[in-house]
């Protein structure tokens, strides 16, 4: 159910509201001054909210590892069905001969998806890897 819209007036430095203006612009001509204000205002709201470790979130695990590591796609593979209510699904991409991407999206609450994440990144092999975390505000 959509909410009413409330008009309320925000004051700020003119060179700051310069520096709005152009993030607007960058995000194209569906985007007006209001609607940036809300997705910044939404996404405060949810950064917040993530920081409480019960909050049930979706986590994207981005690792890059080389699979000729010892024994490093079995323990991996360990970790994966350690957790497999949490991990909704796995994308794997031969990135060359030796490199590969995976892509592990993960649903549970925020220190479960922070857990998992922690131990495959710690895993021996994995040469980078990144998580974002994010939530639809349902639990
Ligand atoms: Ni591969």
């Amino acid at each position: 159910m959509k909410s009413e819209l409330i008009r309320f007036s925000v004051a700020m430095p003119e060179d700051l509201l310069s520096e709005f203006d152009k993030l607007v612009a960058r995000r194209g001509n569906a985007k007006n001054r209001s609607e940036v204000v809300r997705d910044l205002v939404r996404d405060a709201i949810m950064e917040s909210e993530i920081e409480d470790p019960l909050t049930t979130v979706m986590g994207t695990l981005t690792i890059i590892y080389n699979h000729h590591a010892n024994e490093l796609t079995d323990k991996l593979h360990d970790i994966q069905h350690e957790y497999f209510g949490n991990i909704i699904s796995t994308t794997h991409v031969h990135i060359d001969a030796h490199t590969c991407l995976e892509v592990i999206i993960m649903k549970g609450e925020h220190e479960i998806v922070q857990l998992i994440s922690d131990r495959i990144l710690g895993t021996k092999g994995v040469t980078h890897g990144k998580l974002t975390i994010t939530t639809t505000n349902e639990d």
